[in-house]
């Protein structure tokens, strides 16, 4: 479950298999990478104020646009999600195809994103 949306992971994992199935993979072949950001993970900033879901909506936001002014429109997506299931350590984000997973991200990790998805 998730801890605070009272989300079934079991549910979830159906959701990746079902985008896993052929059809996901033909468009994998037109695409190189997908990012999943989770856009309802909050943290604990250092003064103890909980961070807004707002800031995971602003990352994945940021980092969309900028694939999007890049060269690499065509072959990398960025989505979001509601959860992964890792929710007790900051924004929570996995890479595909090969299933890297970031966790703990905070808005001013988006250039290190950004170096990690267009590199290859
Ligand atoms: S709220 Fe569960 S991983 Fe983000």
């Amino acid at each position: 479950m998730c801890l605070k949306y009272d989300i079934d992971i079991i549910q979830l994992r159906k959701y990746f298999q079902r985008i896993l199935t052929e059809e996901y993979l033909f468009f994998m072949n037109q695409i190189k990478k997908h990012l999943f950001i989770c856009t309802s993970c909050t943290y604990s900033k250092p003064s103890g104020v909980e961070s807004s879901p707002e800031e995971a909506v602003t990352l994945r936001r940021n980092l969309k646009n900028k694939i999007r002014e890049s060269e690499l429109k065509d072959s990398v997506k960025v989505s979001s999600v509601t959860c992964l299931g890792e929710c007790q350590s900051g924004i929570a984000g996995v890479l595909y195809p090969k299933g890297e997973w970031f966790l703990g991200l905070r808005p001013e990790d988006e250039s290190k994103l950004l170096d990690i998805i267009t590199k290859d």
